[in-house]
């Protein structure tokens, strides 16, 4: 019998998060950045909590465990699944600006990229919007959500020497990092800038967007309030500036990285992570480095974690210890229908399924699950 869980564990690289804050708004500034000091990885345990070594690179585990934030396990029934992704149609928008004005392009929804990014041809004081890469315009990096250089450097300008980093929009994942990473743990992810022009930092994909398993979809039943979901920019700085804004009664796709082929730190898979503000507040006001007691961004009341690996899906809520207070909302994982959906989990009136303090999480061992927001 196997169990999984997504871990948000304190992290080893506590050395690397320098804690001064570094909201660099001038020109050239150079800082450390803001990060967690925590880390996601995926484990799938034994019933006693045991890891289990037969899944590829999910080893050696055991210096991130022993934390509190350990989710629930929930068992998985089936040892192997199907999973249905959604047909992608290929005749999406194709704009993007590659000329001079940063931030513009056609941002509106599409389905998959198709054209291809060119190196070297758009200036990294450019920002390349189009293809699925939205901009982000509240944190003053032109549209860039880190950058960052091997050093850990943070830069508010995308310059020589710094990988600079992007959102995609809501379901999509980026795909750009240096396979090399810096050896004190901390990532780095982004195009990287080089004589004043942008280059793919992973030149296995043309395209700087990828859509993922597509097994998961965030559902907003509130009646008047939109709930902003907020990312993390990873591998980057980790800060939770990826948007994904669900108006009331609306829905958006959730980003399931694949596990299997996305990146790993230090050889462990890890998932995507979304901070949940409380509904109301905005994706300007809740997708960023919150301060302390704020409430919003790292200090958001809820995480959900998205995963995919040898054919399951998993899906966690999990909960924030910067913050135990009770969201705006009720949340649980329903599976859609005909899909197979293994476990309970929900968090409802402050209370998460069978009382845990640590969360829970479901697999979707066949077809796509919902977050249901309600
Ligand atoms: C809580 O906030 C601190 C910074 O104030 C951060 O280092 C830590 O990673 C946050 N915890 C989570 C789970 O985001």
């Amino acid at each position: 019998m196997q169990f999984s869980k997504l871990i948000l564990s304190a992290s080893i690289l506590a050395a690397s998060t320098n804690a001064a804050p570094a909201h660099n708004h001038g020109k050239h500034e150079h800082g450390k950045q803001d990060k967690r000091d925590i880390v996601t990885i995926t484990e799938v345990v034994d019933v006693n909590g045991n890891v289990i070594n037969n899944l590829g690179q999910l080893k050696a585990t055991t210096t991130l465990v022993g934390n509190s934030n350990v989710v629930q396990n929930v068992v998985v029934s089936a040892t192997t699944a199907t999973t249905a992704v959604a047909a992608v149609s290929t005749s999406g928008s194709s704009s993007s600006s590659s000329s001079s004005s940063s931030i513009d392009g056609d941002l509106s929804d599409f389905s998959a990229p198709s054209k291809k990014f060119v190196d070297g041809t758009i200036k990294c004081s450019d920002f390349p919007s189009g293809q699925g890469v939205i901009p982000v315009s509240w944190i003053g990096m032109n549209g860039w959500t880190s950058i960052l250089n091997s050093n850990g450097d943070t830069s508010s300008e995308c310059t020589d020497g710094f990988y600079c980093s992007y959102a995609c929009q809501a379901g999509m994942s980026k795909t750009q990092w240096p396979s090399e990473q810096p050896s004190n743990g901390a990532s780095i992810g982004g195009l990287y800038c080089k004589d004043g022009y942008l280059y793919r930092s992973n030149t296995d994909t043309d395209y700087l967007c990828e859509w993922g398993q597509q097994s998961a979809s965030a559902v907003n039943q509130l009646s008047s309030e939109s709930i902003s979901l907020c990312r993390t920019d990873y591998p980057g700085s980790e800060n939770m500036d990826i948007p994904t804004l669900v108006g009331a009664g609306s829905s958006k796709p959730i980003s399931v990285v694949n596990q299997d082929s996305y990146y790993t730190w230090q050889g462990k898979k890890t998932s995507t992570q979304y901070y949940v503000n409380n509904a109301g507040v905005s994706v300007e006001d809740g997708c960023i480095w919150g301060s302390e007691g704020s409430g919003v961004g790292n200090w958001a009341p809820v995480v959900l974690g998205a995963g995919y690996t040898d054919g399951i899906t998993y899906l966690s809520i999990i909960p924030n210890p910067n913050n135990s207070e009770t969201p705006n909302f009720n949340l649980k994982i329903v599976a859609t229908d005909g899909s197979t959906v293994n476990g309970d989990c929900k968090y409802e009136n402050g209370v998460y399924t069978g009382g845990s303090t640590d969360g829970c999480t479901v697999s979707v061992t066949s077809g796509s699950a919902e977050f249901v927001f309600y």
